[in-house]
């Protein structure tokens, strides 16, 4: 069974999801916070175009091409049509080099909402994508692509990282609670007037500015799209009283989806959780919940020397009750081992069409023993920034 905190609705539709407004649409700041966007580059358009008709064949590339850039010559950049914009973020998901899901890149479930420009209509759409692709558990990748750059009108922007994620703040002995990554999304949000309990697990409300620069305008995720697993330990009882949960849906929302040159700022994009990254980052490190020590004390290990390895036998423990907590839940949760084999044989289907996969190695071996998956044993073809369509860090 699915575990959502809260109250478990039933699935609203968009116009009745309950979102909360709660501060002015405008403020200080204005579209000056970053720099106007320029025209599309016809270049870009064009070999974006060109790749576009040779994968998927079929249409008059040379007539696209010319209307593209006609439109460029008109307007300063042009419209992807929904075909093109589709496969663009899908080819985005297909080049990150970081990712060692990359074997669906086909399945990505791409909404095209390039005409949502309010905030209001970007988190609201933005807790319909957390619906669909939490799909009760059987998690759905998915992609939700708002208005793009055009030349002197910048879009609108997600302010945070991530749609759902967990507040932190230092307490005033110094000690975080929640989530230390949260920090800076928290800050903001207090400022724009959300309030803070003390709860570990607090989700942050979602930010979105009409335009960089202006004041965001905050948004509570309803609980009817929300999906969070409580978690436990196959054969430790105690485990559950350590109150630890986590959400089921990643959903990044802070990179830039390029395609052909037109920039798409605001097209948050998710995929499902592989267990190490909550089991061995997010809950595990220093600067996260830094949980090893409690979980390590909880096992009756011995912290006295790391000579017995009691970080390295908490991590696994940890793993294991996220692992089968997600599992017990029914959402979907790939483990390190069935992931890197998965991610090895993207790189043979890939290759079998004639493309190179290209892979950053410190990010696509997990971060728990790397060397017993096949992943580890062996190099990839280089990662190269310029390749398009892409995703891009803020700023990048
Ligand atoms: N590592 C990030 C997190 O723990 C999520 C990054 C994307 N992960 C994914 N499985 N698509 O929240």
């Amino acid at each position: 069974m699915v575990f959502s905190l809260g109250r478990r609705r039933k699935a609203a539709a968009v116009s009745t999801c309950p979102y909360t407004s709660a501060s002015p649409s405008d403020g200080p700041g204005g579209p000056s916070a970053a720099p106007a966007p320029r025209v599309t580059d016809r270049a870009e358009a064009e070999d974006f175009l060109r790749q576009f008709h040779r994968e998927q064949p079929g249409g008059d590339v040379e007539r696209r091409v010319r209307e593209a850039l006609a439109e460029i010559g008109r307007t300063g950049t042009y419209t992807h049509t929904p075909a093109e914009l589709s496969f663009g973020a899908q080819i985005a998901w297909r080049n990150a080099a970081r990712c060692i899901g990359r074997l669906y890149w086909r399945s990505l479930v791409v909404r095209d909402l390039r005409h949502v420009t309010t905030a209001d209509g970007i988190a609201a759409q933005c807790f319909e994508h957390l619906r669909l692709a939490g799909n009760g558990g059987r998690i759905r990748p998915v992609i939700s692509v708002f208005a793009p750059d055009r030349p002197g009108r910048p879009a609108p922007r997600i302010v945070n990282d991530q749609l759902v994620r967990y507040a932190g703040h230092r307490t005033s002995e110094g000690r975080w609670t929640g989530d230390p990554r949260g920090a800076s999304s928290t800050d903001r949000a207090l400022g724009l007037g959300w309030k803070r309990d003390e709860e570990p697990f607090q989700v942050l409300p979602l930010m979105v500015e009409e335009r960089p620069g202006a004041r965001p305008k905050w948004y509570e995720v309803p609980d009817g799209c929300l999906l969070e697993v409580p978690l436990r330990h196959p054969d430790h009882a105690w485990f559950a009283d350590l109150g630890l949960r986590w959400y089921a849906v990643p959903a990044i929302s802070d990179m830039t989806l390029e395609i052909g040159g037109v920039r798409y700022p605001a097209a948050p994009f998710n995929g499902w959780y592989m267990g190490t990254e909550i089991g061995a980052r997010n809950l595990a490190d220093a600067e996260r919940y830094d949980l090893l020590p409690v979980v390590a004390d909880r096992l009756g290990l011995d912290r006295s020397s790391e000579r017995t390895l009691w970080r390295d036998r908490a991590l696994v423990e940890l793993n294991v009750a996220v692992l089968h907590s997600f599992h017990e839940a029914g959402v979907t949760m790939a483990d390190h081992h069935t992931e890197s084999e998965r991610f090895l044989r993207h790189i043979a289907r890939e290759s079998s069409h004639g493309r190179p996969t290209p892979a950053d190695w410190s990010w696509i071996v997990p971060p728990v023993s790397g060397s017993a998956t096949p992943v580890f044993h062996r190099y990839y073809d280089p990662v190269d920034t310029s390749l398009r369509p892409a995703f891009l860090a803020r700023g990048q």
